[in-house]
């Protein structure tokens, strides 16, 4: 089989590690150019040493809760990529405060929470509508199964996401560009690992229906390559669990 993205430009932010990294390594794999962007510019620089094995790789390092950087780096993209095929928003803060509830934050990390699991993906995605609308291309918006718990600040911003996904798909649908967002369960990433107690890994791989199965971050990976492929192409406008049935479990047993 040829490779479902030669000639196609992918941009991926939080690409640094974990599933963004993991992600990246895919569409290189199917063919794709990739601009990896992060905030972390050295581990930018490292994923772009991994990416590099398998294909053509960029990367540009942004702070994406500056409304300024993304538009700057917006119209740069822009101006060099005519068309762009994916943007998969990955990038998102969560550890180290997932269990916290929305009682228990002062204002100004509520809004640094917002902007970048919500409003970035948004702004990212307006920012680079015309390549994306050259290409009939995909939006991939990285949200969580904590969108359905939202009483946690993190749940809370992922449900705002998913919202966002839908408005999304409606609106830029006009310019045949899809959108669909990934609402991943427990994945094993560095981030993850470092960041969730023993505990709480467990409670949560005990909700799922697959109790043995450990989420890996090719999970994603291969759902957000099949998402931006042409075997996808009359889904837009969902959310997709891909979680071992952790998400509203209770509700289909
Ligand atoms: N791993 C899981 O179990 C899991 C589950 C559900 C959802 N998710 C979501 O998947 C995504 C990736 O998770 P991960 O486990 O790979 O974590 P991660 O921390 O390795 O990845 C997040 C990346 O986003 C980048 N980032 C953070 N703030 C940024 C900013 N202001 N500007 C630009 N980049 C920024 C980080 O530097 C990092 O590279 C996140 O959106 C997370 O919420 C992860």
């Amino acid at each position: 089989m040829g490779k479902r993205f030669e000639n196609k430009i992918v941009v991926v932010t939080g690409a640094a590690g974990g599933l963004g990294l993991t992600s990246a390594k895919a569409f290189a794999r199917e063919g794709a150019e990739l601009v990896l962007l992060d905030v972390n510019a050295a581990g930018l620089a490292d994923a772009k040493a991994v990416v590099d094995d398998y294909g053509q790789c960029t990367t540009h390092a942004i702070d994406l809760s500056s409304g300024a950087q993304i538009e700057q780096l917006g119209a740069l993209l822009s101006q060099q990529h005519e068309r762009i095929d994916v943007l998969f928003n990955n990038a998102g803060i969560a550890y180290g405060e997932i269990n916290q509830m929305i009682d228990s934050v002062d204002l100004d990390r509520l809004q640094m929470y917002f902007t970048i699991n919500s409003f970035a993906p948004l702004m990212l995605a307006k920012a680079l509508r015309a390549p994306l609308a050259e290409a009939k291309g995909v939006v991939i918006n990285q949200s969580s199964m904590a969108a359905n718990m939202p009483s946690t600040i993190y749940g809370a911003t992922k449900a705002l996401l998913n919202q966002f996904t839908y408005a999304m798909a409606s609106i830029f649908g006009a310019d045949g560009i899809r959108v669909n967002a990934i609402a991943p369960g427990l994945m094993e990433t560095p981030a993850s690992s470092a960041a969730l107690p023993e505990e709480t890994v467990q409670r949560l791989r005990g909700m799922q229906m697959l109790k043995t199965l450990k989420g890996e971050a090719e999970d994603i990976a291969n759902l957000a390559v099949f998402l931006a492929s042409d075997d996808a192409r009359f889904i837009t406008s969902e959310v997709i669990c891909c979680d071992a049935g952790c998400t509203l479990r209770g509700w289909r047993n």
